[in-house]
């Protein structure tokens, strides 16, 4: 081990270190280090002594603050030296591009959304069982949406689509396991529906074989999960101004049914193997509350989004805005297919994952 010295850039760099340190473990002044560099200058190592009555419940704080402002690294306290070594580690950038190979999912419940700096990323539908994506015209929503419905489909899912924006989904229309490809708002309703029986016949079948999960239905009667894949959903789940104009009110009355069956399967769907996959161009309290937010728990913010909206969509106001090394949160900026993958509560910055051209 050698003495932390030399050029005064190294001497600035020791003094931040310390600093970091000395507030990490929560002493008044910057602790004297060692430290080793590897060969490109980097801080490889650092070792420092623990204050005097430094107990091991103070370490969970000290290792969050660590690894926020140096960054990922690994932390190892001695006791019975009296001193914490820490050792960055170093950070795997989040890919820039990358792409789903086609291999139909490892699980039914496993869909891939991407890949974060830690590696791949799964929708995983046994935790979240409804998923929200949002983001501006061009972000890649779109993308997300379809690499998630070619996914299901591969695994042998059954999907109804529906698009009020009337030309994406076209080319879903007779694909295997595709039942209906939807765009006008009456026919949406009616087959949004459907859905809703049909989730009320499996909880049937449910209670006639005594099982609480569609997957524990035996064999012969087990249906495929159904995925209602829908783009463009804030333009049906708002209501249109109504005043007087006779088309308006018939439209809201169709808006109303559409807003029941989404609720309807937001709350119940998970058990019947029902799970909504849903793409809006951004979040507004007056469609995103009540049973939408509270069920749709997994979330992809495609691009970057203002902190007002991230706190309402990621739970948390840094996690969906430009990055900031300084909280260690946020999405970088201009990289195409980069979003923020919320799951319960817990965000990360992913790169989504592209569908190659079919062959
Ligand atoms: N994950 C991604 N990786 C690389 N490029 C992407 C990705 N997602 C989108 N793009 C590019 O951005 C363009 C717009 O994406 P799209 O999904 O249509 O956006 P949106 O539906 O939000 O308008 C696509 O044509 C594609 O070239
Ligand atoms: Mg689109």
């Amino acid at each position: 081990m050698t003495p932390w010295s030399g050029s005064p850039l190294l001497a600035a760099e020791t003094y931040r270190l310390r600093d970091t340190v000395g507030r990490a473990l929560g002493m008044g002044y910057p602790p004297p280090l060692r430290a080793d560099l590897d060969t490109r200058g980097q801080l490889a190592r650092a070792v420092c002594r623990l204050p005097a009555g430094f107990q091991p419940d103070q370490t969970a704080t000290a290792e969050r603050y660590l690894n926020v402002t140096l960054g990922p690294c690994e932390l190892v306290w001695d006791w019975a030296a009296g001193d914490l070594t820490i050792i960055p580690v170093a950070p795997r950038e989040v890919p820039t591009e990358c792409w789903w190979d086609r291999a139909p999912p490892a699980a039914w419940h496993l869909l891939r959304v991407g890949e974060n700096a830690e590696g791949p990323v799964y929708w995983d539908l046994l935790i979240a069982a409804h998923l929200l994506i949002c983001g501006g015209s061009g972000s890649g929503k779109s993308t997300a949406f379809e690499l998630l419905l070619e996914q299901a489909l591969a695994a042998g899912w059954q999907a109804v689509c529906y698009d009020p924006k009337l030309v994406e989904l076209i080319g879903y229309s007779g694909r295997d396991g595709v039942l209906a490809v939807e765009t006008q708002l009456a026919r949406i309703a009616d087959s949004l529906e459907w859905v809703t029986r049909e989730q009320a016949r499996r909880y049937m079948l449910m209670v006639e074989h005594r099982v609480n999960h569609w997957a524990k239905l035996p064999t012969e009667v087990r249906p495929a999960p159904l995925l209602v894949a829908f783009d463009e959903i804030a333009a049906v789940l708002r209501p249109v101004k109504a005043a007087g104009d006779v088309a308006a009110v018939g439209d809201n009355r169709l808006r109303g049914r559409v807003g029941q069956a989404v609720t309807e399967v937001a709350e119940r769907g998970r058990a019947a193997g029902v799970h909504e996959l849903f793409a809006a161009q951004g979040v507004r309290a007056d469609w995103f509350d009540g049973s939408i937010q509270r069920n749709m728990l997994a979330r992809l913010h495609c691009g970057t989004t203002d902190d007002v909206t991230s706190r309402l969509f990621l739970g948390n106001s840094k996690a969906g805005v430009p990055f900031d090394p300084e909280t260690g949160l946020g999405i970088t900026p201009g990289v195409v297919g980069r979003a923020a993958w919320y799951v319960r509560g817990e965000v990360s910055e992913v790169q989504v994952s592209r569908v190659p051209e079919a062959a």
